[in-house]
């Protein structure tokens, strides 16, 4: 931990949260999420289970989930004004997690006095629908209604391109959501705690969430990390144009963790997911270029950063997966935020529940005593 007198700038190694919901450990490389570790969770759950499992701690019944499933189903339409408000941000050439963050923070319009667990529901419902319809917008197409029938995951693919969806894309993405629907005390995850455990409310904590996951430190990484798969284009290429981007001080994206210094569990299951899914439906190609490319970044970066342990983290899997099924880089983030949702909305039930107002404290290191001079005399 680098404190300098009780100051850490980054908060690393502070535990400010109690929870039941994920267990990081960075130097195993371990994700449990509810008690699964996340293999086992993530290949065999449909999202709908994952939900229910964060913010129960338990598996749903047969009923439980048909239930759930359906309640969601029903909320996934958007306000007026939501859908409007998405045609004037595709005007202005909004990008689309700023569209996102804007149309999130009008979801609960109408339905202020729902309670905690329905507006949760519906936010997770309806951030879908807000990234599928953004998506249709920016392509000049009319949004897609959403189809009751399908689980979210499926029905987020529909709501993207009007075409039932293959087993082997649905079961892709419901692979990524449960992979990227929890993890520990994340920047955007603490952002959503703090903004409740001032009493303030579910819409108010997912639109803080949404902007802490927008910045490419956090979630904004994978489009540039599938940006320098394509740039390089050939493996032979790998070394060189990586090199050269060492050597200019850039960042590799999708390396190096502030948690872990092995590979990043997550990156495990994804890259096993894309590998499936690029093997049923999918250009095998690429992901044997990704794969060498992964392996000169970690090589090179082990040169580079000698002791820092810059390892794959889950955007690099994420950018591969995500291109595979379809989705336009543009959109990555938004569907990460997708699943996250889910694990935000858990926190933010923890900390109503157990939670303290979170207000830390600050060096100052300003001048003291100043002499105050008047407008004129300035
Ligand atoms: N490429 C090149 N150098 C990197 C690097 C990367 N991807 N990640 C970290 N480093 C370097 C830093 O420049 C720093 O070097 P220095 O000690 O000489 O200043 C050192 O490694 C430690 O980095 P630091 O910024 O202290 O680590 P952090 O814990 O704050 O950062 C990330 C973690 C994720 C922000 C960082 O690794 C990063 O920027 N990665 C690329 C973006 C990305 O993939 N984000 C998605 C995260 S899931």
């Amino acid at each position: 931990m680098s404190t300098n007198n009780g100051y850490a700038p980054g908060l690393e190694g502070i535990v400010a949260a109690e929870t039941e919901l994920s267990h990081v450990d960075g130097l195993k490389g371990e994700l449990i999420i509810a008690g699964f570790p996340l293999a086992r969770l993530a290949a065999n759950a449909t999202f709908e289970e994952a939900v229910f499992l964060l913010w129960n701690g338990r598996l749903p019944t047969q009923i439980e989930l048909a239930d759930l499933k359906q309640e969601l189903a029903e909320l996934r339409p958007l306000p007026i004004a939501t859908v409007d408000l998405l045609h004037e941000a595709t005007k202005a050439r909004t990008n689309p997690m700023d569209a996102l963050r804007m149309a999130a923070a009008t979801l609960d319009l109408g339905s202020g006095s729902a309670d905690s667990l329905t507006t949760a529901k519906m936010i997770v419902a309806r951030v879908a629908t807000i990234v599928a319809t953004t998506h249709r917008l920016r392509q000049g197409e009319e949004p897609v209604a959403p189809d009751p029938a399908l689980s979210h995951a499926a029905n987020f693919l529909f709501m993207l391109t009007g075409e039932a969806p293959s087993d082997a894309r649905v079961r892709g993405l419901e692979t990524y959501l449960n992979t990227v629907v929890d993890h520990g005390l994340n920047a955007s995850t603490f952002a959503a705690r703090v903004i409740v455990a001032t009493q303030s409310d579910l819409v108010s904590a997912i639109t803080g969430a949404i902007g802490a996951l927008k910045g490419p430190l956090h979630g904004g990484a994978p489009g540039p990390a599938l940006d320098t798969v394509f740039e390089i284009g050939r493996a032979d290429r790998a070394e060189a144009v990586l090199q050269a981007k060492l050597d200019a001080g850039e960042r590799l994206m999708g390396f190096g963790h502030r948690v872990y210094k092995v590979r990043d569990p997550r990156a495990e299951v994804l890259g096993a997911a894309a590998e499936q899914m690029f093997r049923a439906d999918g250009d095998m190609a690429l992901y044997e270029l990704a794969k060498s490319v992964e392996e000169t970044a970690v090589r090179l970066l082990a040169v580079h950063k000698p002791g820092r342990n810059l390892q794959t983290n889950v955007e690099f899997y994420t950018a591969l997966l995500l291109h595979g099924l379809g989705l336009d880089t543009d959109i990555f983030t938004p569907t990460f935020a997708i699943g996250r949702t889910a694990g935000w909305l858990a926190h933010c039930f923890e900390q109503m529940k157990y939670g303290r107002l979170i207000r830390p404290q600050s060096r100052y290191t300003g001048v003291m005593d100043r002499v105050w001079v008047p407008i004129g005399q300035r």
